[in-house]
């Protein structure tokens, strides 16, 4: 019998705090808004939650930049919320994924604090110090031309310590210097900390880039992210990674999440492998398709065969995938891959489909289970997040696009406030998810998508989602079975099989918005149908299938 381990079978639910239910009417959402929703995960039938960060933070990148990895944001609530939510998770079978963030800090951090003070004190070598040179006209310059990934110099510099600081992302977030050995015994004791409170796992933030070259020297200027080929899977990210392995999970069975900007398939299975440090990697090609010439900030044309080349590509040579399509930081996938207007059921349950029958992890986002949209940002007043903020201001100062207007259109496609506008769970207001005002707006198509009114409709995308999670939970060919990709040439259709000993499942949906027709060799006469997004499907399939848009079809072969 094949090695069973709950991270493989799980479902996991994503739930960004800030944006899913706010309890006390501060506009901001709670950890006891999240206790308060629970039967909504219980009845989706998920079986694990990734929470975003809740510890202490100035919140400029919302939770990612901590200055108390023991500390809960009093926004969030209390350490008693925190202890509350986890045992409330766990009567209902539901497992509890921390976020942790050892790249980085906040500049609040205390260690930050006692290193631009004290040089030579015990914090001094915490981060990435180092002095620049200077201009012609005696200007200081940065020690090299790294970026931050939320645009400019990834260098700051420190008044205080009269030295420049590394920061790969926002300036309030400083790079940890991992060739530290404190620093490497101070995260391994806070992830220890959390663990030995009852959590089951983490998901590490951007940990491919703990380990930058030696020397720091400069990035190919025309690289999309200058530097990266510097800090992406650096020279001594193995070490790291397996001390971490060693030191935290070793002997348990919490789950290593990582999150790895710049993956590539050879290091994802170094990181995955029999001896890897991790369990699963986030890899963002799929979610990279639809980006422009210009890179993040423009958007691109994809169709389906690039979608299903990239994911082929990582079923096939990965033995095991994290599979999503929406996470805090990217768009919704339905007005992204599928058509949020006329067939907003049918292309988010194609997804649905897409997600939870493939071989891997799902991930689902809040929201993603109702077909959430994107939003609408009319100027960049309207837009709270740092990354976006940023970087259209440095295109616009640097004349690359002339004003809001002229790159609206990527911005509403691309900005990762798309998905933190709150969950919509009613059609009262602001969606049921604050009495007050909440800290961005709702989407103004709550009354008609909402988790109430998903669950009066039939058909509805939240019924698919349940349905979808409920047979992989009882199919073990949609967890352990092999995948065979058929028609890879197909324009319309994205067909594979997941085969366990004599269990055989076969998918097939038409990822287009024009009817398809196809004789499937793979498919039996005598296959019963498992689910459909339609409603009136015979349980055996003709001999040629029509699908009509978006349409999906699981069966089972005799
Ligand atoms: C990760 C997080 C993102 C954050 C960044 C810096 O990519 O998912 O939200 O801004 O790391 O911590």
């Amino acid at each position: 019998m094949r090695e069973r381990t709950w991270w493989k079978e799980a479902v996991v639910y994503q739930i960004y705090p800030k944006s899913f239910s706010d309890s006390d009417g501060d506009g901001f959402g709670d950890l006891p808004g999240v206790i308060e929703r629970l039967d909504h995960l219980e009845r989706l039938g998920v079986d694990c939650v990734w929470l975003n960060p809740v510890y202490e933070s100035p919140q400029r990148d919302n939770g990612y930049d901590v200055s108390d990895y023991r500390a809960i944001y009093p926004e969030f609530g209390t350490m008693d919320d925190w202890d509350r939510l986890l045992e409330e998770l766990h009567e209902r079978d539901i497992r509890l994924v921390m976020d942790m963030v050892p790249n980085h800090t906040s500049t609040d951090h205390e260690w930050f604090q006692r290193s631009r003070s004290d040089p030579d004190g015990e914090y001094g070598d915490y981060y990435i110090w180092r002095d620049g040179d200077t201009d012609a006209n005696g200007d200081p310059v940065p020690p090299n031309n790294w970026e931050s990934f939320f645009g400019g110099s990834a260098w700051e510099y420190d008044d205080e310590r009269e030295a420049w600081y590394l920061h790969l992302y926002d300036v309030s977030q400083p790079d940890l210097n991992w060739r530290n050995p404190a620093v490497r015994d101070a995260m391994v004791d806070a992830m220890n900390w959390w663990l030995e409170k009852g959590i089951d796992g983490f998901r590490l933030d951007v940990v491919s880039l703990l380990s930058k070259a030696e020397g720091l020297p400069d990035g190919d200027p025309n690289n999309e992210w200058v530097g990266s080929e510097h800090f992406v899977d650096g020279p001594r990210i193995f070490e790291y990674l397996d001390e971490i392995h060693e030191r935290v999970f070793a002997g348990t069975d919490a789950v290593a999440i990582g999150e790895m900007p710049n993956l590539d398939l050879e290091h994802a299975r170094r990181y995955t492998g029999p001896d890897g440090p991790l369990d699963l990697v986030f890899h963002f090609e799929h979610v990279g398709l639809d980006f422009g010439e210009r890179g993040r900030w423009d958007v691109g044309e994809w169709d389906l065969l690039d979608l299903k080349e990239t994911l082929h590509r990582w079923q096939d040579g990965l033995a095991w995938n994290s599979l999503f399509f929406e996470n805090h930081d990217q768009p919704r996938s339905v007005s992204r891959f599928g058509d949020d207007e006329r067939y907003r059921y049918e292309s988010a349950t194609a997804l649905a489909t897409i997600l939870l029958t493939l071989r891997g992890t799902p991930f689902v986002y809040q929201g993603q289970e109702l077909g959430m949209t994107n939003g609408t940002f009319e100027s960049l007043d309207d837009v709270s997040d740092v990354d976006t903020v940023r970087n259209v201001r440095e295109l616009i100062a640097d004349g690359e696009v002339e004003d809001y207007a002229s790159i609206r259109h990527v911005v509403e496609h691309r900005t990762r406030d798309n998905a933190r506008t709150p969950m919509q769970w009613d059609d009262t207001a602001h969606a049921g998810f604050t009495d007050g005002e909440p800290w961005i707006p709702v989407n103004d198509n709550y009354p008609e998508i909402n988790v109430a009114r998903e669950r009066e409709r039939t058909p509805s995308v939240l019924s698919y989602y349940e349905s979808l999670i409920d047979l992989r939970e009882r199919t073990d060919a949609l967890v352990y079975g092999g995948y065979e990709l058929h028609r890879p040439d197909d324009e319309q259709l994205f067909v594979y099989t997941r085969t366990l000993d004599d269990e055989r499942v076969v998918v097939a949906i038409n990822f287009s918005d024009r009817e398809a027709t196809a004789d499937l060799d793979v498919l039996d006469p005598e296959a019963s149908l498992l689910v459909s997004n339609y409603e009136d499907v015979t349980a055996t399939p003709a001999e040629t299938l029509e699908l009509r848009p978006y349409e999906t079809r699981v069966y089972e072969q005799p």
